[in-house]
């Protein structure tokens, strides 16, 4: 399946999957999400419940959002419906079944009348500063299938009671404060858990986590960034089973310091399920030829820091994950070499990122057939040569080439072709006529380089498109034209350094 979302989207759709919103990383900023209570009809919510979030309320110290100011209790009137507060949902004969309490930054403690919701099986919590220990009675709230208590001030050990919660789907402890956690083993009794985000926990003392997981067959989706994991030697105890009957997609493992003897057991974690991997911020100098055999559709690497060949990066990619690869960001390793013809083997790629590695060859005119390529930054490397083929791209939206060693780009045609919205090919070495190009164009920087000739190509860009133009330190001359004063949205103008004349 092709399509144009972004792996954020595709998170949103595992979200409603499973119900709920793991990845808070993501949603980091936007407002709380509340859902409005769906008290139907004639029902009201029930005394005990009502109760019981007004217990709850008052054991909030700080509200600084006011995000429970609905939540009242005034004779006989409609705020005592305690499913039409903000944050409370209710099944369809008024039972409080879902609280969605993120982000609020609420301070003080959680009340142990939420027992009392017998009905409750979502509780997020997450993105609050609730302190002290993880309150037990929450492993007696079987009927949970959602909990998020990540982003917290939790102190204390991580409750193996929580493996009391068979019916959980969606567990999210992530950076859930200063917690400690030195067994994993309750995990293996959530068996129904396809969601799981303990990222920020160390997981430094737990030998057997590879173990653990492996039994949970229905987890899809795996979040242990920051976890410490090259802290465990092997994390594993037996042979590893049959990853083909594991169903992770969405594996993230940024920031772990590993090197590359984690590809050891990180293939009894993927299987041709993985659709999405994140390997950035590790030590890795290289990949191992099995993540080919995947049919991988994002992957991350950025911020490794060992040096590799990029051109046996993309050989040790070839398999499934050939094809079906549309996202790959490797900005910020240490790749060398150049961009090489085999790129073309990566026909869905939509998104190349590659800025701040060391490449210093040339960059293969295949790239610009690529017939999905939309974005492509190869930004702050060494690339050398020529260019002159980059109006057969008829795709790309975004191109980022500058503070590289290019030397040459075709005036002829030029870069009408593109749909491109943004061109950025500053600071190269770049001589000839100024290309002309796109109509649509936003954003044009092609300062600091060599380009020579006149500027009245600039007349047939749309009034209404051009933001950004920027051609300083050039060999431009001639008349400044007068279309230039007709571009309604042009925010930023620069045109020195040049040999122009006429009025600014
Ligand atoms: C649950 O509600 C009852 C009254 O209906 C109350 O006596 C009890 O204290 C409540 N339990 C908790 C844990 O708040
Ligand atoms: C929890 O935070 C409050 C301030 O909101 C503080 O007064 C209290 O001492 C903290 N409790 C613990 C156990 O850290
Ligand atoms: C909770 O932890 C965060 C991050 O460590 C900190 O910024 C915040 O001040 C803490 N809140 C309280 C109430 O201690
Ligand atoms: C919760 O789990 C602990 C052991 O992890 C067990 O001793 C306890 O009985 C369980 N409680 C409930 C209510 O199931
Ligand atoms: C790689 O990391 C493991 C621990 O995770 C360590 O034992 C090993 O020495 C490291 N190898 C290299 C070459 O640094
Ligand atoms: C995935 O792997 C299974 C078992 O190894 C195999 O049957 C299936 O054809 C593979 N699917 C793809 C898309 O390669
Ligand atoms: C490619 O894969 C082979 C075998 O798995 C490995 O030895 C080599 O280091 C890998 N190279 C790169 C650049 O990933
Ligand atoms: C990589 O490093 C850059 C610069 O230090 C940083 O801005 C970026 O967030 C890092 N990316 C990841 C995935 O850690
Ligand atoms: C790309 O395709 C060519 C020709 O089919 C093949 O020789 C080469 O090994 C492929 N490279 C990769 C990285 O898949
Ligand atoms: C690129 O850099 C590598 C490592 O520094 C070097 O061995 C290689 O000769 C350079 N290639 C080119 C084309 O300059
Ligand atoms: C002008 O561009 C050249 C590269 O073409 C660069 O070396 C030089 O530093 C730039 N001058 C200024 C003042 O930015
Ligand atoms: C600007 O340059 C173009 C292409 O070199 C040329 O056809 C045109 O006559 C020039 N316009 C002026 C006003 O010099």
């Amino acid at each position: 399946m092709r399509s144009n979302i972004s792996p954020k989207y595709m998170h949103l759709v595992f979200l409603l999957l499973s119900f709920l919103l793991v990845w808070l990383k993501i949603t980091n900023g936007t407002p709380i999400r509340y859902l409005d209570g769906e008290g139907a009809g004639d029902y009201k919510c029930i005394d005990k419940e009502r109760d019981a979030l007004l217990h709850f309320k008052s054991y909030i110290h700080h509200d600084p959002y006011d995000s429970l100011s609905t939540w009242t209790s005034k004779e006989g009137e409609a705020a005592n419906d305690c499913c039409e507060w903000d944050g409370v949902k209710c099944n369809d004969r008024s039972r409080v079944i879902g609280l969605y309490l993120s982000r609020a930054n609420f301070e003080g403690n959680i009340s142990p009348s939420l027992l009392n919701l017998s009905y409750l099986t979502s509780l997020e919590l997450a993105s609050n500063s609730f302190n002290g220990t993880i309150p037990s009675f929450i492993s007696s709230m079987t009927q949970l299938e959602t909990l998020y208590l990540g982003w917290n001030n939790f102190t204390g050990s991580i409750p193996s009671e929580l493996g009391n919660l068979t019916n959980l789907h969606t567990l999210s402890l992530s950076y859930i404060g200063s917690c400690t956690i030195e067994n994993l083993d309750w995990l293996s009794r959530l068996s129904r858990l396809e969601g799981l985000d303990m990222a920020g926990i160390s997981l430094g003392k737990v030998d057997n986590w590879i173990d653990v997981l492996l039994t949970l067959k229905r987890l899809s989706f795996l979040d242990l960034s920051s976890c410490e994991l090259s802290q465990v030697m092997h994390p594993y105890s037996y042979s590893f089973v049959d990853s083909s009957s594991l169903a992770i997609g969405y594996l993230h493992l940024k920031d772990n310091n590993l090197n590359s003897s984690m590809y050891h057991w990180l293939i009894s974690l993927v299987s041709n399920k993985t659709e999405y991997l994140d390997l950035s911020g590790n030590k890795l100098d290289g990949v191992p030829k099995y993540l080919g055999n995947l049919c991988l559709v994002y992957f991350y690497f950025q911020n490794n820091s060992m040096p590799i060949d990029f051109t046996n990066f993309l050989d040790n990619l070839s398999g499934c994950t050939t094809s079906t690869l549309q996202w790959l960001d490797a900005s910020g390793s240490q790749f060398t070499g150049s961009l090489p013809d085999d790129i073309q083997n990566f026909s869905s790629l939509s998104n190349l990122y590659l800025s701040g590695n060391k490449l210093n060859g040339t960059i293969s005119e295949k790239v610009w057939e690529l017939p999905y390529l939309k974005f492509l930054d190869l930004s702050s490397n060494s690339l050398k040569g020529d260019i002159s083929n980059i109006g057969k791209s008829k795709y790309i939206m975004t191109l980022d080439l500058s503070n590289n060693l290019l030397e040459e780009v075709s005036s002829k045609g030029g870069m009408t072709n593109f749909i491109c919205m943004k061109i950025d090919l500053s600071s190269n070495k770049l001589y000839g006529l100024i290309p002309t190009v796109a109509s649509s164009i936003k954003w044009l920087d092609l300062s600091n380089n060599k380009f020579y000739g006149n500027i009245s190509f600039l007349c047939q860009i749309d009034d209404a498109s051009l933001e950004l133009l920027d051609l300083s330190n050039n060999s431009l001359i001639g008349e400044i034209p007068d279309c230039l004063w007709h571009l309604k949205y042009l925010r930023v103008l620069n045109l020195g350094q040049n040999n122009l004349s006429g009025r600014l």
